[in-house]
């Protein structure tokens, strides 16, 4: 089953796989050879799994410091705003912002508003996303939905204010107002109408949820699949590749280091996306905190829909190569990236 080749992060074998690649085995004592050793054990690399565990402490301390609404918010709303943007979830924007900025050669602490700025929006998206008039879930970072706990009023609201927060998180909390003004444009373009918000709208046109707006009938795989990837880049895609480019910004980043990180972050998008389809037909409850097995039940337009789980699998694979790649120009400070991108194809939640 592919299931259990790709996505066993953190079990034995990929953990097994990582250290494979850590480890070195010298094939002879030459002087080089020992040289080489010495210098890999003065140096340990840094994985995605490392750089995770370092950084989510100070995202998730600095997201619960932000999300302190006013006295004027009444006390549930404060609640419901926390319930759902200190859940635990995996943090993969926040780090991406981090990883980028730090990349460029900028510092975690002036990056970290921005990163918790996409995670305010991706925390709302999700919300949304989860209300009765949207999939309709239950179940999300391992807990009731919102408008389970607080209704959909509330839940509904709770997702204004983290949008609003999120602006109000770049604006306030960024060191130099130019940099504000920068993220917090390209922050409202990929969390907009072209972007976020009309990735959600055409993925339920597919589903037939709303009203007035005709299925279009696609003939061709081709034609299915290029409106399929559309939806992906957009729904998921722009806020993953938004994540980047902030950090990008605020580390004062080149024209060269941004287009690497523009052509990483458009395929990582994508494959995040394909992952997700896929986990949705062979991933589990448990690992993943909400509900599987819906996508198909809905009639989604997906990944595996269309082209079959293998296909799709390989293609994931394929976009993860290309994404490495696209990191050259970037030097040689690029081990968490890279390996973020292998754990988002290896991932099982
Ligand atoms: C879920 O995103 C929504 C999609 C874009 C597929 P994540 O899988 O990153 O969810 P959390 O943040 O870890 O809960
Ligand atoms: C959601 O995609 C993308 C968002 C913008 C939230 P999905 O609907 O597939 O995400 P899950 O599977 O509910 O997390
Ligand atoms: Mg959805
Ligand atoms: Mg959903
Ligand atoms: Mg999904």
């Amino acid at each position: 089953m592919w299931i259990r080749g790709c996505v066993e992060w953190g079990g034995p074998e990929a953990r097994g796989r990582r250290n494979r690649r850590r480890s070195f085995r010298p094939q002879s004592v030459s002087a080089d050879g020992l040289l080489a050793f010495a210098r890999m054990v003065q140096t340990p690399t840094t994985t995605f799994a490392d750089f995770a565990a370092a950084m989510k402490p100070r995202i998730d301390s600095a997201l619960a410091e932000y999300a302190n609404p006013g006295p004027g918010c009444p006390p549930v709303l404060a609640e419901a705003i926390r319930y759902s943007l200190l859940a635990p979830g995996k943090r993969l924007r926040p780090l991406l912002t981090l990883a980028a900025a730090e990349a460029c050669g900028g510092s975690i602490e002036a990056a970290l508003p921005a990163a918790c700025a996409v995670e305010m929006i991706h925390s709302y998206s999700l919300v949304h996303d989860d209300l009765p008039a949207m999939d309709d879930d239950d179940l999300r970072r391992g807990r009731p939905t919102s408008h389970k706990v607080f209704g959909e009023g509330m839940a509904i609201l709770a997702g204004d204010a983290l949008l609003t927060l999120a602006f109000e998180t770049l604006a306030c909390r960024t060191n130099s107002p130019e940099t504000a003004a920068r993220c917090c444009a390209e922050l409202a373009v990929a969390a907009g109408a072209s972007q976020l918000v009309g990735g959600q709208a055409d993925d339920l046109a597919e589903e037939g949820k709303l009203p007035g707006v005709e299925r279009i009938e696609r003939r061709t795989v081709e034609e299915g699949l290029a409106h399929l990837e559309s939806i992906h880049r957009r729904k998921t895609g722009a806020m993953l590749l938004v994540s980047l480019r902030l950090g990008a910004i605020v580390a004062r980043a080149d024209a060269e280091q941004t287009a690497a990180l523009d052509a990483y972050g458009e395929r990582l998008g994508l494959t995040f996306q394909i992952m997700d389809d896929l986990l949705d037909v062979g991933g589990s409850e448990q690992n993943m905190g909400k509900r599987v097995g819906k996508d198909a039940a809905r009639g989604k337009l997906t990944f595996p829909g269309l082209l079959g789980v293998d296909e799709s699998l390989r293609r994931a694979r394929s976009l993860t190569d290309e994404a490495i790649a696209a990191l050259a120009p970037l030097g040689s400070d690029v081990e968490v990236l890279e390996d973020l991108a292998r754990y988002v194809v290896e991932r099982n939640h």
